[in-house]
């Protein structure tokens, strides 16, 4: 009790102390002040996005201002409101001080923070009126040359590690971004949050000895951060030079060589949530489904296009709040038309990847309906040449999930090959092959309730991929998510613009 005190009077001693001197230094009445605010405001309105309802305060910003901010440099030219706090208190003499700044840059020199900057941003204290301003906020992992980071680059970029980790839970080595990862400081620090939660929900369905649910997949899609795409050419939409687009597991590189990517161990659990959903729910005619590789897509309308390289057929669901988005699949192209433009309407078989699985040919064309919402999709493929990875990429597969085929493996063991179009179709050679379908698809209901039922669950094994990407914070907390799958919001989406 008697610390208590102790405190209460050392907090009361310094307010006191801080305020005289406020008013010391204060160089104007109250009643000047009034008088010179009048009609000021209307001149300098808050952001738009302030009028809708929203967290603020001295420790959360909108995300719309983290954006802001975060693209300053400092050559930025600013204009401050004139003494636009009131006098006799501590922040009145800072910003008759700061405000006189005229850069971003002078601003920091005369004594403002990048939070000051957004206490004063969401406020209309500051409005930026030229100067270089960073198309995309300052990306650290991306720098090559340091020794060109400004004081104010600096002071943005140390000041937004540590509110992102405060904001998320995390600590500020887990957020330290190595250079060559590709991953921006709010990529990062999204991608651990799904990470921590993917592995609360890996936990949760194994203690509870469940499967997976497609709201949890939903969940994890929408906590992760995408990255920009630029190298799937063959799906972006006309006018788009890149897609949202990650990819999990193997994957062969412009030179041939087959590699893990590096989230698949960077962030296990969510390689393993995706997995498993996956593994608990394979419909008895696709028990020998094997892959090694996942495409997860955010919200993009492949083109028609042929994926070309793939070994076997691909597995694909949709998760999401969306219209639409339906696949759009030619089941017996085998490639004889020239271009793919040559497909015809009549031939296309439509599938709901909302309300189904769907087990397909992705050598046939296909293509993904517009759609309306937010819209993830989920590929569970193999990619060519499988056999070629290195041993150190292929070890550890399984743990994370991927069925792994073997080097033998039929591709057609479960689809039958494309028959063709526009000629007659070969004549039947009524062998087994010839029996099975050009594609499947089963009813998400119907798989998720045999999952449920099923005594068969995928369990991580024990000890495996242990979390690399998050050091353990004592007292951590589960972050708290809608329970409800929903769109990306706005602090989703900021990420993915990083
Ligand atoms: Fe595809």
């Amino acid at each position: 009790m008697a610390a208590l005190d102790a405190q209460a009077k050392k907090v009361r001693t310094v307010d006191e102390a801080g305020l005289a001197a406020a008013k010391k230094a204060t160089t104007m009445t109250s009643s000047e002040w009034k008088e010179l605010q009048k009609g000021v405001a209307e001149k300098w309105p808050q952001p738009a996005y302030m009028a809708e309802p929203g967290r603020g305060g001295h420790n959360c910003y909108r995300d719309e201002t983290y954006e802001e901010i975060t693209r300053w440099t400092e050559k930025t030219k600013i204009a401050y409101r004139p003494h636009a706090k009131a006098p006799g208190t501590k922040s009145h003499v800072r910003y008759e001080g700061y405000s006189k700044a005229r850069t971003v840059g002078e601003a920091l020199k005369l004594g403002s923070w990048p939070a000051d900057w957004c206490w004063d941003w969401e406020r209309g204290f500051i409005k930026v009126v030229g100067g270089a301003r960073r198309e995309e906020p300052l990306d650290i992992s991306k720098v090559q040359d340091e020794s060109k980071l400004t004081e104010v680059d600096m002071a943005i970029h140390r000041w937004y590690k540590r509110e992102l980790a405060k904001k998320h839970g995390l600590s500020i080595d887990d957020l330290s971004v190595g250079k060559g990862g590709g991953e921006s400081l709010i990529m990062r620090a999204h991608r651990l949050v799904a990470q921590r939660n993917a592995k609360a929900r890996l936990d949760a369905a194994s203690r509870e000895k469940r499967p997976i649910s497609e709201e949890e997949v939903c969940q994890t899609m929408s906590e992760w951060s995408f990255a920009r795409n630029p190298n799937r050419v063959n799906v972006q939409p006309d006018g788009q030079d890149w897609v949202w687009s990650d990819t999990l597991g193997l994957l062969r590189d412009r030179l041939g060589d087959i590699h893990l990517t590096k989230p698949t161990k960077g962030y296990p659990e969510v390689t393993m949530v995706i997995n498993k959903y996956l593994q608990d729910r394979l419909p008895a005619e696709a028990q020998s489904f094997k892959w090694t590789s996942l495409n997860l897509n955010c919200n993009y309308a492949a083109k028609l296009h042929r994926d070309g390289n793939n070994f076997g057929p691909s597995m694909i669901k949709a998760f999401g709040d969306f219209s639409g988005g339906e696949l759009n699949y030619w089941p017996e192209d085998d490639r004889t038309a020239d271009k793919l433009e040559g497909l015809k309407e009549k031939d296309k078989v439509q599938l709901d990847l909302k309300g189904g699985l769907a087990l397909f040919n992705g050598n046939c064309g296909h293509s993904v309906n517009d759609f309306t919402g937010s819209r993830y999709s989920i590929v569970y493929f193999t990619i060519g040449a499988y056999n070629n990875a290195p041993q150190e990429a292929k070890d550890g597969l399984e743990d994370l999930g991927f069925k792994v085929p073997a080097a033998d493996e039929d591709p057609r063991a479960l689809l039958r090959a494309p028959r063709g179009y526009g000629r007659k179709q070969a004549g039947s050679q009524a062998g087994k092959k010839e029996e099975l379908p050009a594609m499947r698809w089963w009813k998400a209901s119907d798989v998720d309730a045999s999952a449920r039922k099923s005594k068969k669950m995928w369990t991580p094994a024990k000890g495996a991929a242990a979390s690399a990407a998050l050091s353990t914070t004592p007292g951590q907390q589960l972050r708290k998510r809608p329970a409800a799958c929903s769109a990306p919001d706005t602090e989703s989406k900021r990420a993915r613009t990083s």
